[in-house]
């Protein structure tokens, strides 16, 4: 089939190398010119294991190619289906902005000959409904399907996905897309378009809540004799329940469940449904990151304003660049407010990208360093360095009282002069213990992509 899919960001460019590498003729439509000009020259604009060179594969095959004119090269050679994967970012009050999504629709609703056209970006329920009621067009040929992938392991997902979710009003598009998607395994739900906008929020809603009941959880696992990893652990075990997202730590932050999160609550409200569990979600997200900060006050108290803090990484996960919503950009607000100094050590981002976040704080590239003389340690992401770092020499370069801080509660405390407590925290005066290190269990596991990082 002859495919454009427009917008070349996370999901996008994902989609077109593993279209084209299915067989079919692809064109990337992208507007912003930056990002043209990387793919222009062979290159992923965004960071995904493995994404370079499957690009490269695919660019290889001769049918892939990238361009801003998806007008010009429809009437050049028309395509079958146009696939929209363009963002819908959170506005000021948590609504899904869709000015993205309506101008890619006009620009597809114009072509002639009429393409199918498939939304893939996330938008809130009745979305495609209410752009049918002034797009006719969209009732005869097209559908919704949201995309699931996870940044990360985004090509083995586009590839395997747990489900494909089509919403439609039209068989004739449920069967191209059948045909688009012969080299995708997975089971589908054929449904409504707003049955299928349902179903990609409330998806998220329930990976966030998992991880909102995790970190409460978390703080009643406080007692010297309660593990919450352990907790965790024996928890996952119930097949009912599974070991995903039950990881505590300081909030989730990537770039989908707090902005869906945040769409949906609005969205509930305008529709007048209280919504008190997707609220509380929310609530105790907000809450989880300003807990590093109160930590710091509590354990370092007036010392906090001479002290210097280390912080381990900026993104929410290592495998992904995007720092849209990652928790360093308030932890780190915050901390650079009361401390005297804060030292960014994150491997895979640069000075210059630390300075423009960040203008207060210092970027330093070691490890070693970050750490020597600092007085306490905020841990923000799993990077497979600092996890596996030698860390009673750590320990040893800092200042006291040599508080850790484990956002992610992903460290050994072997060696560590403190024990982790509820919130992935490390503080002094509490007796070491063994923690489980099985992957298995975790949320993401750490080891899959550790090695593209050395
Ligand atoms: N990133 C993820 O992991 C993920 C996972 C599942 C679903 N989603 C959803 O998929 C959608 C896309 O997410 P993303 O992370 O890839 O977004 P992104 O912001 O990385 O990429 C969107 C791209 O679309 C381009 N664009 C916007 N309007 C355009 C137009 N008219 N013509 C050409 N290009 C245009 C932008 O310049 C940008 O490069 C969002 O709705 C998101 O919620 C994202």
């Amino acid at each position: 089939m002859r495919v454009a899919v427009v917008g070349q960001g996370y999901v996008g460019l994902t989609g077109a190398v593993a279209l084209a590498l299915q067989g079919h003729s692809v064109t990337g439509v992208e507007q912003d010119p930056g990002r043209l000009r990387t793919l222009d020259a062979g290159e992923a604009p965004v960071f995904e294991p493995g994404l370079p060179q499957q690009l490269t594969a695919a660019l290889a095959t001769g049918r892939l190619r990238f361009t801003d004119g998806l007008a010009e090269s429809h009437r050049w050679a028309p395509f079958d289906t146009v696939l929209i994967t363009v963002g819908t970012p959170p506005r000021s009050d948590g609504s899904a902005d869709l000015s993205q999504v309506t101008a890619a629709l006009e620009q597809a609703g114009n072509l002639l000959p009429p393409p199918r056209v498939v939304l893939k970006s996330t938008v809130p329920p009745g979305t495609s409904s209410s752009l049918a009621g002034t797009c006719p067009w969209l009732r005869e040929r097209y559908a919704y399907n949201p995309e699931f992938l996870n940044q990360g392991s985004a090509l083995e997902d586009w590839a395997a996905p747990a489900r494909v979710v089509v919403g439609t009003w039209s068989h004739d598009s449920e069967r191209a897309l059948r045909e688009l998607y012969a080299g995708v395994t997975g089971p589908w739900v054929v449904t409504t378009p707003t049955s299928a906008e349902m179903i990609k929020y409330a998806s998220n809603a329930f990976l966030a809540m998992k991880i909102s009941f995790s970190n409460e959880i978390a703080r009643m696992c406080c007692g010297p004799d309660t593990d919450v990893d352990q907790v965790m652990q024996g928890v996952g075990y119930d097949p009912r329940i599974g070991h995903a997202f039950l990881q505590p730590g300081l909030g989730y932050g990537d770039s989908c469940l707090p902005k869906d999160t945040a769409a949906l609550a609005h969205w509930a409200s305008s529709a007048g449904i209280p919504a008190p569990l997707l609220r509380a979600t929310i609530a105790v997200n907000d809450a989880q990151a300003g807990l590093a900060l109160q930590i710091l006050r509590t354990e370092l108290g007036a010392a906090l304003r001479d002290a210097t803090i280390a912080v381990l990484g900026v993104r929410y996960e290592p495998w992904s660049d995007d720092l849209r919503a990652a928790p360093s950009r308030t932890v780190v607000p915050a901390i650079l407010g009361e401390a005297a100094r804060v030292r960014i050590w994150d491997p895979a981002t640069d000075a210059v990208a630390v300075a423009k976040l960040f203008p207060a704080a210092d970027a330093v590239p070691d490890l070693s360093d970050a750490l020597g003389g600092a007085h306490a340690v905020v841990l923000l992401t799993e990077w497979p360095q600092a996890i596996e770092a030698d860390w009673p020499r750590m320990a040893a370069r800092l200042a006291g009282p040599r508080l850790l801080i484990d956002g992610k509660n992903c460290l050994p405390p072997s060696g560590w002069p403190a024990c982790p407590s509820a919130t992935g925290v490390s503080a002094p005066g509490c007796p070491p213990r063994p923690r489980p290190r099985n992957p298995s269990w975790r949320h993401e596991p750490v080891a899959r992509t550790a090695p593209s990082f050395r």
